[in-house]
């Protein structure tokens, strides 16, 4: 939420603290509204917070560089204050002091279950939103992209594999289809489904004949960049293609089935784990055959691969594009499942072709088992 500085003078009246400023109302300055369980006790925000007086006047909290100590954040939540205010200017160095700060923040008690959740897909939109324009810059993934998107994946992983975060994750079900949203809610989906499935964890991660704790967070953390970049390929694919508002035609539609290969290029020197490299080359191949690149089939398609085209299919279905109104959760699992069209009673208006028998596409065990865990999140429909 942003609004422009604007309210009546200051008056004589008490001063809220020694020293404190308040912003010239005549200002175009513009202000965005953020959590105050948002703020660390004891952290160097680089920007500086204000409070929104009653009168609508913004008063200067906290200086950028600042060390803002519990006591300050106490009596802010004393005072009843459900928000407090930064510079929009400054937004960018807000974003990077949450993506710093994440781990501290979705696991302490200072926001709401639903500000964590916001600040998450922030986060985690602004961290593949990164790994995009960088790669088209460098034609290839970075050290440092990598190492960006798992040390994220690190400090959610408790957060977005818990239970109480999947009812927020219920809300983003139908937005808009932007394709770093995509990313974060596949990210998502994908943690908290494996996070109940470990028997196919273990089957994506062969290699770990005990699986122990750390072995089970580190293959969890990593199906997490898998799900993360898996489309990282369609950095090089014009918008226009991209958001094309009518089908492709059928030069546009080689350049999109090049996507997998080129996801795999980008990662194929980095040091994420052979498991993850495949998962994403293979994520358009159907379990029954006829996919994408390659068209391989069954258990030649890898474990987690089968699970991502599972994901990314549901969310793409659930989720509003240019060419379609985003298709009810219940109604994306019957058509997933191969509930002929002519059977449903209730039609598919607006539906794309593209979405039609999808039975074949996917490994039957897993949707079955995703399906129980589409359940157990209680969707509204
Ligand atoms: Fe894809």
């Amino acid at each position: 939420m942003t609004q422009a500085a604007s309210g009546e003078m200051t008056g004589p009246g008490e001063p809220l603290w020694p020293g404190h400023q308040t912003v010239n109302p005549m200002s175009d300055r513009r202000f965005m509204s953020i959590p105050p369980g948002a703020i660390v006790p004891g952290s160097l925000p680089r920007f500086r917070i204000y409070v929104l007086l009653p009168r609508g006047q913004y008063v200067l909290w906290a200086k950028e560089g600042n060390s803002v100590s519990p006591d300050q954040l106490a009596r802010l939540s004393d005072g009843g204050l459900k928000e407090v205010f930064i510079d929009l200017d400054e937004a960018f160095k807000y974003e990077e002091y949450l993506e710093s700060h994440l781990g501290h923040i979705l696991e302490h008690q200072g926001p709401s279950d639903e500000q964590k959740a916001e600040i998450f897909s922030k986060v985690s939109t602004n961290v593949v939103k990164g790994a995009f324009e960088t790669s088209l810059g460098l034609g290839r993934m970075g050290p440092d992209v990598v190492q960006r998107t798992q040390a994220m994946i690190e400090k959610a992983l408790i957060f977005i594999a818990e239970s109480k975060s999947l009812q927020a994750l219920t809300k983003m079900i139908g937005h808009d289809y932007k394709t770093y949203e995509h990313a974060t809610k596949v990210l998502w989906f994908t943690m908290a489904f494996l996070r109940d499935h470990q028997e196919v964890l273990e089957r994506i991660q062969p290699d770990y004949p005990t699986f122990d704790e750390s072995q089970r967070t580190e293959t969890l953390r990593q199906c997490g960049v898998a799900a993360l970049l898996h489309d990282i390929g369609k950095a090089f694919i014009s918008p226009e293609i991209l958001n094309k508002n009518g089908p492709l035609d059928q030069v546009e539609w080689e350049i999109v089935k090049r996507h997998p290969l080129n996801s795999l290029a980008m990662l194929v020197d980095t040091d994420v784990p052979p498991f993850v490299k495949m998962a994403v080359l293979h994520h358009h191949e159907d379990f029954g055959g006829g996919g994408y690149p390659m068209s391989l089939e069954g258990m030649n398609i890898t474990t987690l691969a089968r699970v991502l085209r599972i994901i990314d299919v549901f969310d793409a279905m659930t989720s509003r594009r240019p060419y379609k109104e985003p298709v009810p959760a219940l109604k994306a699992v019957q058509i997933m499942v191969g509930t002929p069209k002519e059977k449903n009673n209730e039609g598919l208006s607006g539906q794309d072709d593209r979405d039609q028998g999808m039975r074949r596409c996917f490994d039957e065990e897993l949707l079955r088992k995703f399906i129980v865990f589409l359940g157990n999140m209680k969707l509204n429909d």
